[in-house]
């Protein structure tokens, strides 16, 4: 039998092509080789943002739309969301018995996530219960599908390692074997920077959508940084110094059109605005389709749902076979 993965994204509303390309990509080209589970992890999201939940229900299908126009297959993936599965609320709860405090204190990812707070919420912001028991509701959620492995970025290993901790503390104290010590995938896409050269995030303003239309795609990257010695056309234009526009022919473009923006760029026959203008044509023939689909799961929010209906079910029953042995482990009834 194939081995199982799972992996979650917390909803932040419409998915950026850092995603696509750093994460999701890596899970269209798994979902082959896995039996894969991919989940909003919208408990997650209320760890940080549990005062801020107008858009959350949107914020979820919006994800949802991303991964199907990019081509995360219903047929052979199983997609959920995580609130759907209150099995994962009850193993949390169990996991959160067994884990030592300071197993979580420790976390690196978790100290980073109070730094970033503090620094949005002033000095007084609170480290809420929920947001200490992030790395033990991660733990649930892969340990809840038993899996073997967990496609992540770097960020994520230490979840991983503590998820790795716990199922091993948890088979030593109810004597078994039964949870799997789960590896991390690392991903290994090209990470895309934003429109002004640093990491692309929705918050920094410098990101273009999945969702975005080709116009909106075309105007975004005419504001994409180069190479800031270069003034006029004629000037020697340097590629690797540009900071923005030839790392993103990099990841769109062809060999060829690759060579050939390099040679003309260097002997100042290609200016900025046109190779620009070019780029964003060229982004957009590679993303049409992704888009074609996004546009019609919009106009068909219904079969988004029914796929979702699904994917719960399908989900849950999995949950609830890991669930009854849990209970039997610890000799809950
Ligand atoms: N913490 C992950 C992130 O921020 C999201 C996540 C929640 C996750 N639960 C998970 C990822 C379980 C993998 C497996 O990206």
């Amino acid at each position: 039998m194939s081995q199982l993965i799972v992996s979650g994204m917390r909803p932040t509303g419409k998915l950026h092509l850092g995603h696509y390309l750093g994460v999701i990509q890596n899970w269209v080209e798994l979902q082959h080789k896995y039996e894969s589970y991919f989940f909003v992890a919208d408990w997650h999201a209320l760890t940080t943002k549990y005062d801020k939940t107008e858009n959350l229900k949107d914020d979820v299908l919006n994800v949802v739309m991303d991964w199907l126009a990019s081509g995360i297959d219903p047929e052979i993936s199983t997609i959920y969301v995580q609130s759907h599965i209150p099995e994962i609320a009850e193993l949390n709860v169990y996991l959160g018995m067994v884990t030592p405090q300071n197993w979580v204190e420790r976390d690196p990812t978790l100290k980073d996530m109070a730094k970033i707070l503090r620094t949005k919420e002033g000095q007084n912001s609170q480290i809420s219960y929920g947001l200490m028991g992030y790395p033990v509701l991660m733990s649930a959620d892969i340990m809840m599908m038993n899996a073997d492995a967990v496609p992540v970025g770097i960020d994520q290993v230490a979840h991983i390692e503590i998820t790795r901790d716990i199922a091993r503390r948890f088979n030593n104290i109810y004597n078994t074997e039964f949870f799997k010590e789960p590896q991390p995938i690392l991903n290994h896409c090209s990470l895309i920077c934003g429109l002004d050269g640093n990491k692309m995030g929705k918050s920094f303003h410098n990101d273009i959508k999945i969702s975005d239309t080709s116009e909106e795609t075309a105007k975004k990257v005419m504001t994409a940084i180069t190479d800031r010695s270069r003034m006029r056309k004629t000037d020697l234009g340097h590629p690797d110094e540009c900071e923005v526009a030839f790392k993103y022919w990099q990841v769109f473009g062809t060999e060829e059109q690759i060579a050939q923006v390099r040679k003309e760029c260097e002997k100042g026959e290609r200016g900025c605005a046109d190779c620009k203008r070019q780029l964003g044509a060229v982004m957009n023939e590679k993303l049409a389709q992704i888009r074609e689909r996004r546009a019609y799961y919009e106009s068909h929010i219904d079969e988004v749902k029914d796929i979702l209906i699904e994917g719960d079910k399908k989900a849950r029953k999995k949950a609830q076979e890991v669930i009854t042995e849990v209970r039997t482990l610890i000799g809950m009834y």
